[in-house]
């Protein structure tokens, strides 16, 4: 069925019908990846939110299942407890005890939200409360019990005790060190993660903080800290605080940025560099948000899925009866560019094994002034893979179109040293002011050439630039049957090495 409809996603992630928003509880278990989402069952704009559910096995097909977490309402409909971002891990160890012999424990942090005052197992908490709480499930995810003792983090550390309504989205994974659970949550106003570890799950300590810095143009949401080799060397390895932002982000709206440096097991201390404060985007597009990475990935990947949309517009994107897709998941890396650590990342190595039939490729070949297509051997429809080196040459800019009158363009900008999207002229935009707009992420070329991936879906185009230190995800709303790629060149010439455009195949089989 969702080949019919004209913007759903058909190589990431999205609901048959309704809102959702951010990616949850992201992890492994028994031959199962799990997404948890942000969801509104009952409406296709954000409110009763619930954690949704869906698996796959390859992190490509997805199969839907009926809600984890449903929002709960009282005898007059008035919503008491909504569930809103959080994380899950596999209790192997049985720290908790909440599992049985052979049967670990999926558990979860979730962030519940009470809008009015209420007791809660016998612990008052005040309307509009954001507090921590778990749940636990001994079924594969499919059911959940809520602990008695809920919440376990009832309020933000004492310095904080004023932010009870803004203290959200815990992340939590396993510290081998110190064989302990450590978790990363924010106080969103305040810009800033705090850091708490517990032995079992249930008892929390608070054990340190970092910010504000970089941007803080917005709430801090969503954080996740991950521990990754530089420059694929297993000996030598750093930490990232990845941080959501909204609004701040570098497109306008919500965005991502990550910090470099180290974890002690209590705190995160940022890498000083030549580039000061100056904030480090996870993505250059408008919609990749709420970020975070999955625990338990078999061989020890670390795998990132984002809410492909943005808080500016997301509820008037023009979709329906679903509003929101995730991601396709992309690898992380950390990689030395230009004396640099910097965050690489690409598109899961199993989206190759969507590759269809190829509709062009060649080894070489010169872009002079103005457009010209590319001689297609089959219908250019979305989803496509093209792969590329951009040689920009004496070209301004250069680049390549994705449709013929109504395109999206992705290039490089000689003059501000960096690949772009251009979303200007891509379809239906005035459903917001800001949608229609050109987004630009710096990027260094590697003699004279640009290496470039994009992912062509229905609903959104992603650019993965140099080693994927730039990336820019952005959605798009075409016309239908929108077809033909060109390749253009403004004051100059310019060349492309090695074009390969794929068709791919659908992930609704
Ligand atoms: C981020 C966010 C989170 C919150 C959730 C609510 O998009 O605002 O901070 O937990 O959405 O749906």
């Amino acid at each position: 069925p969702a080949r019919g409809e004209p913007f759903r996603p058909q190589l990431s992630f999205s609901p048959q019908r309704n809102w959702m928003n951010d990616p949850n509880g992201l992890v492994y278990h028994d031959g199962e990846y799990h997404l948890f989402y942000q969801y509104n069952p009952n409406r296709n704009t954000w409110g009763d939110m619930s954690w949704g559910h869906a698996v796959s096995s390859d992190l490509l097909h997805w199969t839907e299942l009926p809600l984890a977490l449903p929002v709960e309402k009282n005898a007059s409909g008035e919503i008491t407890q909504m569930f809103f971002s959080g994380s899950a891990v596999v209790d192997h160890a049985n720290t908790s005890g909440f599992g049985q012999p052979g049967k670990p424990a999926m558990v979860a942090m979730v962030t519940s939200m009470y809008p009015q005052a209420r007791t809660v197992n016998g612990k008052p908490v005040r309307a509009g409360t954001q507090a921590q709480s778990i749940a636990y499930s001994l079924d594969r995810g499919r059911t959940w019990t809520q602990y008695a003792g809920n919440p376990v983090l009832p309020e933000p550390p004492t310095p904080y005790a004023a932010e009870y309504r803004d203290f959200r989205d815990p992340k939590m994974f396993w510290y081998e060190p110190e064989h302990k659970w450590v978790l990363a949550t924010v106080v969103a106003k305040q810009h800033k993660a705090l850091f708490y570890s517990s032995r079992d799950l249930v008892h929390w300590e608070w054990t340190g903080e970092f910010g504000p810095a970089g941007a803080t143009g917005g709430v801090w949401e969503c954080p996740d800290l991950i521990e990754l080799p530089v420059d694929g060397d297993p000996a030598k390895r750093k930490w990232v605080l990845v941080i959501s932002l909204n609004p701040g982000g570098p497109a306008g709206g919500s965005g991502m940025q990550y910090f470099v440096g180290d974890f002690d097991g209590k705190t995160f201390k940022r890498d000083r560099d030549a580039a000061g404060d100056a904030p480090r985007w996870l993505d250059y597009g408008a919609d990749f948000y709420a970020g975070v990475t999955y625990n338990d990935v078999p061989g020890g990947r670390r795998l990132l899925v984002g809410w492909m949309n943005n808080w500016l517009y997301g509820e008037k994107v023009p979709t329906a009866p679903w509003r929101s897709a995730q991601s396709l998941p992309r690898e992380l890396g950390l990689r030395t560019v230009n004396g640099q650590v910097k965050l690489v990342q690409q598109p899961i190595a199993q989206a190759q094994g969507l590759r269809g039939p190829s509709l062009y490729s060649a080894a070489g070949q010169t872009i002079t002034r103005g457009t010209q297509a590319v001689p297609l051997t089959g219908t250019a429809s979305a989803p496509l893979e093209l792969k590329m080196v951009l040689q920009p040459g004496t070209a301004t800019r250069a680049g390549i179109r994705l449709g013929q009158g109504t395109y999206t363009e992705i290039g490089y900008d000689a003059k501000q040293g960096a690949v772009y999207v251009d979303r200007t002229k891509s379809g239906e935009t005035a459903f917001h002011p800001q949608f229609a707009a050109r987004h630009t992420a710096p990027v260094a070329l590697r003699d004279g050439g640009l290496p470039l991936r994009i992912l062509v879906d229905r609903g959104s185009v992603t650019v993965f630039a140099g080693d994927g230190e730039a990336v820019l995800t952005d959605q798009v709303f075409p016309p239908a049957g929108a077809a033909g790629v060109s390749l253009f060149g403004v004051d100059g010439d310019a060349h492309v090495r090695d074009l390969d455009i794929w068709s791919l195949n659908s992930i609704w089989k």
